[in-house]
């Protein structure tokens, strides 16, 4: 790739970047039900035109951007009002819920560093079922996970197990509310009694469902208490770019006392240029995610809200009656949110995902892991809920399609092979186990089921390694385009 000699007119740059967008999952027609959280036109439009607007809007330097800076103590205000945060609270915009639980984490490390110095390897316990950034904060910012197994009937925290893992060196405790895999709340009021007694940092993970829950229980569902209103909670991280519908880029980090957000920021003298104050890890950062999200907060308002949530809340009703009607699936856990897992005893559903993208579906698999099985992941919004009926009937043709279908013999045949391997042979072997997984040069399978057993089926350590190479080797400028496995 070369650039061009003269610049392309407007028409040649459009069209180039129009035809590549066509290669992506369709989510624009409700069928796609994972990564994209779709409230319709209306809601895209007022956060596309804010996102344009402030686009060049530097929020490096709050003097020079009084208007990013009143943007933000808006929308962090906006959300401490969200989850019952009192004159104390505070909080910061981040970039999403990562970029949150990153700083979470940090600010827990720093604390603890300055009121229990004695602390010198600090240790985070989570449930098994916290998001993985939280495991990438413990690898950026040097502390232990000690993993705690959750209830394998309900999917939720246990407080029992988290307790037997508290040591001298734990300084944090988390809980979701609810988890990405099962769209389960952790028993938050156990966790802040634990928290209190121990003296530990509790940080509770809303991201996905933060947004949302409060209407749920508006419209008369029973949602456990998991915000500032639990003794015991410390902060929260809130994602406006899921369930509040901002476009990407946007979510809260918030405090129950906001003297603790120094610990959170980062501050520079040591050098020659202006001076460094940031409150995220981006230094220089657009002002764009953030209008977007004041935008699409303000278009949407409280009742608009209160009627997403309804649709998402119909739409899962009817998604987990319907997954209960298919012979052979189940539901895991009882999902308070909309997000949702089946599962099967009897069934592969990595065939069965590969299944559903022939019927034009995307769904996402889930890995099996301490005693959550290989499963089928959907997060519903206002739009897909739409599709929901459509959806199950192409679940019930798709599992009967699949019914009977034995595992693969690649995971046997290979997963036996890799097992003695170590990282550097694996380097090695990479180009031959993407021929025998069916990848050749820059197309996926079409059917990715065997992939998925095969990396299921492979020690954790061994399936990091592949997957990153994998990964890696996608990113050459030489690769070719190839469209959205529809089914990967
Ligand atoms: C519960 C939960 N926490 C954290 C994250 C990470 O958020 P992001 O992808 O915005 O970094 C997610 C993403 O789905 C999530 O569901």
């Amino acid at each position: 790739m070369q650039l061009p000699p003269d610049g392309l007119n407007e028409t040649a740059l459009f069209e180039a970047l129009g035809a590549l967008r066509q290669l992506d999952l369709d989510w624009r027609g409700g069928r796609t039900y994972a990564y994209v959280y779709d409230a319709g036109r209306e809601v895209e439009e007022a956060g596309r035109r804010a996102y344009g607007e402030f686009l060049f809007q530097n929020a490096l330097d709050p003097t020079a951007f009084p208007s990013v800076l009143k943007l933000e103590n808006d929308v962090v205000g906006i959300g401490v009002e969200h989850v019952g945060g009192g004159p104390e609270a505070g909080g910061a915009f981040t970039s999403g819920g990562t970029e949150s639980i990153m700083l979470a984490v940090k600010a827990a490390r720093d604390h603890a560093r300055a009121t229990k110095p004695h602390i010198t390897a600090p240790e985070m316990i989570l449930p098994t079922t916290a998001h993985a950034a939280f495991h990438k904060a413990a690898a950026y910012l040097g502390l232990k996970v000690v993993l705690a197994d959750v209830d394998p009937e309900t999917f939720a925290a246990d407080p029992v197990q988290v307790a037997a893992q508290i040591s001298e060196d734990t300084i944090l405790l988390v809980g979701s509310a609810p988890s990405y895999a099962h769209g389960v709340v952790d028993p938050i009021k156990a966790l802040g009694e634990l928290a209190q007694e121990h003296d530990l940092w509790l940080h509770v993970d809303a991201c996905v469902g933060g947004w949302l829950l409060p209407y749920y229980r508006r419209l008369g569902v029973e949602v456990e208490p998991f915000d500032f209103s639990v003794p015991g909670v410390t902060t929260i991280s809130l994602d406006l770019h899921k369930y509040a519908f901002a476009p990407k880029g946007a979510s809260l980090l918030l405090y129950r006392d906001v003297s603790l957000r120094r610990f959170q920021y980062f501050t520079c003298t040591e050098w020659t240029g202006y001076s460094v104050v940031n409150s995220t890890v981006q230094s220089s950062r657009s002002g764009g995610p953030l209008a977007a999200a004041w935008a699409v907060l303000h278009r949407v308002g409280d009742q608009g809200y209160l009627d997403l949530a309804r649709q998402t809340l119909e739409g899962t009703r009817k998604l987990v009656a319907g997954i209960e009607s298919i012979p052979g699936l189940s539901v895991l856990g009882r999902p308070d949110f909309c997000l949702v897992a089946a599962s099967s005893e009897e069934l592969s559903v990595f065939h069965l995902i590969d299944a559903m993208a022939r019927r034009g579906f995307y769904v996402q698999p889930q890995p099996s892991f301490r005693g959550s099985p290989r499963s089928v992941h959907f997060s519903l919004s206002p739009k897909n809920s739409h599709q929901v009926d459509a959806l199950v009937e192409a679940l019930r043709e798709a599992a009967d399609e699949v019914r009977g279908i034995e595992p693969s013999q690649l995971a046997a045949s290979v997963g036996g092979m890799l097992a003695g391997l170590s990282p550097a042979d694996l380097q090695q072997q990479f180009p031959q186990l993407l021929a025998m997984a069916g990848i050749q040069g820059d197309a996926l399978p079409k059917d990715m089921a065997p992939v998925h057993e095969l990396l299921d089926a492979l020690p954790r350590e061994l399936c990091k390694e592949l997957l990153t190479a994998f990964v890696g080797s996608m990113f050459s400028p030489t690769r070719e385009a190839a469209c959205a496995g529809s089914s990967a």
